[in-house]
């Protein structure tokens, strides 16, 4: 025993409550700052000292017990394992890696999720009473969200690493397979909470997790590899009620919190996927769109026209302003520092340049902005798709660097398949260069791009770090 004094022990309970409350704050305040990019980092600290203050107040708690000395060294050993292999993914992960790699941080959470409901079940001493059934009902609705979120993380995380094929699996009658998964495991919830012993508990328990897994395998499994980035953001959700569920098993008020927050934030993030774009959530969760077949146009849109290095840095030798849109290829050819290094290049000759982020420009929320700080882009010079789409008009050059559907004029028309999507009007400017590597490729939807094809508009093939880098060059 570490702590018999009473006043350690009357301290620890007191301090602890009061602690949950500044770190559930601090949580609050973290998610407020990540929102936008000037606070971001002071959001990041906030969150840090939530997470540290509570730990805090755990080793009190832990401190009150008996075989203190012993969990103490077992939950330090824990975390540094886990902390260590943490920092060592943080600081090799890819950014086109991140959607896999957290798609595989929630799959431990599910895990953890389904452990604890587990765990809190089988320490219950003696038989269930109806007393705890309540608590029985916790544990069921844990493990069950627990195990949904830990195969359908996984089986994400496989799809996004093409470690198995995106390919949705078309089993027939695959929603009213995933109903009677969803009616059967809430059947069984009741089942187990009015369980009288041990055993009969513990057989109801197993068979509700075998079917929770399957149905998220199968759920996930159900959706096109291309949707996957807004199947991340709602496991992220489910991960969230996952561990709020495992709050409730445990009675740790932060926990409920912390996995309401999360739950709640990652379902209105997925609601934001959704609406930029153009999906409904329903239509993702049934599958469809992003399913890895191209839908190209059979429109003929007429040549396009190529240009040079050469030409282009005349073009923004002369330019007043410029406006630059990154997308999905900037990230894939690690574009962003030589953009960093056109821009100071272009603000240092007097050319007024800003950015034109769209909200799904990418495979992340926040992709591109991520980029462009980590580059030392300046934060005043990024715009927000709603800030800058009618400044476009005044452009003297748009430089789309690695875009293709946050750019496509083809939403704005009925008839394809991302009609009505928001995209940036970059075609309304004097000259639009795009930066792509050749004319074979559509866009992430698959769809043919009639931008490319404008009057106004010029390809400059060729990956983008290269290219960016010659036009700095020859500047
Ligand atoms: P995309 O439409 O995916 O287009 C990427 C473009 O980059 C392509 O034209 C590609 O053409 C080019 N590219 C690839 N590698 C390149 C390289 N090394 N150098 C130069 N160009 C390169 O990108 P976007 O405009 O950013 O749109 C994002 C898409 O992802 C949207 O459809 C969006 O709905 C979807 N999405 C985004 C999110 C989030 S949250 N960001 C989530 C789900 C889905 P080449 O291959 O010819 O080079």
């Amino acid at each position: 025993m570490l702590h018999t004094e009473s006043w350690f022990i009357g301290f620890a309970f007191g301090f602890a409550p009061f602690a949950y409350i500044v770190a559930a704050l601090l949580f609050i305040l973290a998610l407020a700052g990540l929102s936008r990019q000037e606070t971001a980092q002071k959001g990041n600290y906030a969150g840090i000292a939530g997470m540290c203050i509570s730990l805090l107040a755990f080793f009190f708690l832990i401190g009150t017990t008996n075989e203190a000395g012993m969990s103490l060294l077992l939950i330090v050993v824990a975390m540094a394992v886990g902390a260590g292999i943490g920092i060592y993914k943080a600081l090799h992960v890819e950014m086109t890696g991140m959607p896999q790699l957290i798609a595989l941080l929630h799959s431990f959470v599910g895990l953890a999720a389904v452990l604890v409901g587990f765990n809190s079940f089988l320490i219950t001493p003696g038989a269930p009473t109806a007393e705890n059934a309540f608590h029985m009902g916790e544990v069921g609705l844990a493990v069950f969200i627990g195990a949904v979120t830990l195969t359908g993380s996984v089986i994400a995380f496989l799809k996004l690493s093409g470690k198995i094929k995106g390919k949705p699996l078309a089993l027939p009658a695959r929603n009213l397979l995933n109903l009677a998964a969803v009616a059967a495991s809430l059947i069984l919830i009741v089942v187990f909470a009015h369980t009288r012993t041990v055993y009969a508990g513990l057989g109801v328990l197993i068979i509700l997790t075998l079917i929770s897994l399957a149905l998220g395998l199968h759920l996930v499994a159900s959706i096109g590899g291309g949707d996957m980035p807004v199947v991340v953001s709602m496991l992220n959700s489910y991960s969230g009620w996952a561990a709020a569920m495992a709050g409730f098993t445990l009675g740790s008020d932060l926990l409920i919190i912390t996995g309401a927050l999360v739950g709640s934030s990652g379902a209105y993030l997925s609601y934001i996927m959704c609406k930029a774009m153009n999906r409904s959530f329903a239509a993702v969760i049934l599958g469809g769109f992003g399913t890895g077949s191209a839908t190209h146009s059979e429109r003929d849109y007429g040549t396009h026209r190529e240009t040079t290095v050469g030409e282009v840095a005349d073009l923004l030798r002369n330019a007043r302003k410029v406006v630059i849109t990154p997308g999905y290829g900037m990230a894939v050819a690690r574009a962003q520092y030589p953009v960093a290094e056109l821009t100071r290049k272009l603000r240092d000759m007097g050319v007024d340049v800003t950015f034109g982020i769209h909200p799904v420009a990418g495979r992340l929320p926040g992709h591109m902005n991520v980029l462009l700080a980590e580059a030392k882009v300046p934060y005043d010079i990024v715009r927000e798709m709603d800030e800058i789409n009618d400044d476009f008009a005044g452009a003297d050059v748009v430089l789309v660097i690695g875009a293709n559907d946050t750019v496509n004029p083809a939403a704005q028309e009925p008839g394809s398949p991302i009609s009505g999507m928001p995209v940036l009007k970059v075609w309304e400017a004097q000259n639009v260069i795009v930066l792509k590597r050749s004319m074979g490729n559509s866009g992430y939807a698959g769809v043919t791009n009639p931008l490319f094809y404008r009057q106004n508009t010029q390809m400059l093939l060729g990956d983008a770090k290269t290219t960016v880098e010659q036009i700095a060059a020859a500047l």
